[in-house]
């Protein structure tokens, strides 16, 4: 099952996309999480993309469709996978479209995850990632047990360097201009799934499994 997690930036979709991944044992390709992991190990990728992320903008998109076609390549995707993060732009879209072809196979479902401006602030400024496995918090909405404490490997938590409220507003506007276009794209494809993000991380996910056991029952 391929599957794309779609939608402004803190509206939950890497917490959506790790929970469906251990619901399905299909791995979550999060192109941020391969980008930041560049940047932290110092790579000519990481080197590369770092001012890009930094400043909010988005990395080149030959760059990022390069990465999803290596991923997309490995052993663990053979039986499917959720893109999140990407496609951010109509090129990448298209990019992957011919990878996808190339691979003699479909996107299952794409879930575009709406949520109000002023949640998605508090959503990001409240984030905290642990630095050694990834595992994401929120300050408010899913505290970890111990203050700035990992629960589940120990790590430290941080709040990611373009998750403070400058960075956050250019994000925004870059998903205005040049992701969220990709709404109209897919509705055309079909198989489009569109949930509010608001409410229990629990209920929106039991809401998008519906979703995908009705799309696979057909
Ligand atoms: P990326 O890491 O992809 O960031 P993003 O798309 O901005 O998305 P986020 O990770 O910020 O949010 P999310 O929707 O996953 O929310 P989350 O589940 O964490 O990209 C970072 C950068 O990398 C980009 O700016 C760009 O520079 C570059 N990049 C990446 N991909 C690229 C591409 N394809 N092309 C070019 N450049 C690319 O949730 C957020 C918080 O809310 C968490 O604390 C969570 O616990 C909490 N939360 C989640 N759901 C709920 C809920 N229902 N109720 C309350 N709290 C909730």
């Amino acid at each position: 099952m391929q599957l794309i997690m779609l939608g402004p930036p803190g509206a939950g979709k890497g917490t959506q996309a790790k929970l469906l991944s251990d619901r399905y044992n299909i791995p979550q390709v999060s192109t941020g999480d391969i980008l930041r992991k560049a940047v932290a190990e110092g790579t000519k990728l990481g080197l590369e993309a770092k001012s890009h992320m930094d400043s909010g903008g988005l990395v080149p998109d030959k760059l990022v469709i390069d990465i999803i076609r290596d991923r997309l390549a490995d052993a663990d995707c053979a039986n499917g996978f959720i893109l999140d993060g990407f496609p951010r732009t109509r090129a990448q879209a298209e990019g992957l479209h011919e990878q996808l072809q190339a691979l003699g196979k479909d996107i299952d479902l794409v879930i575009d995850i709406s949520v109000e401006l002023d949640d998605l602030v508090s959503r990001l400024t409240g984030r905290r990632s642990c630095k050694d496995c990834g595992e994401v918090y929120h300050l408010t909405y899913s505290p970890p047990s111990k203050e700035d404490i990992c629960d589940k490997c120990g790590g430290s938590l941080y709040l990611r360097d373009d998750d403070k409220e400058e960075t956050i507003k250019r994000r925004f506007a870059v998903y205005k201009e040049q992701s969220a276009q990709l709404k109209g794209y897919y509705q055309d494809l079909g198989a489009f799934f569109q949930i509010s993000g608001n409410g229990a991380i629990d209920d929106i996910f039991e809401a998008i499994v519906k979703e995908i056991e009705s799309i696979s029952n057909k």
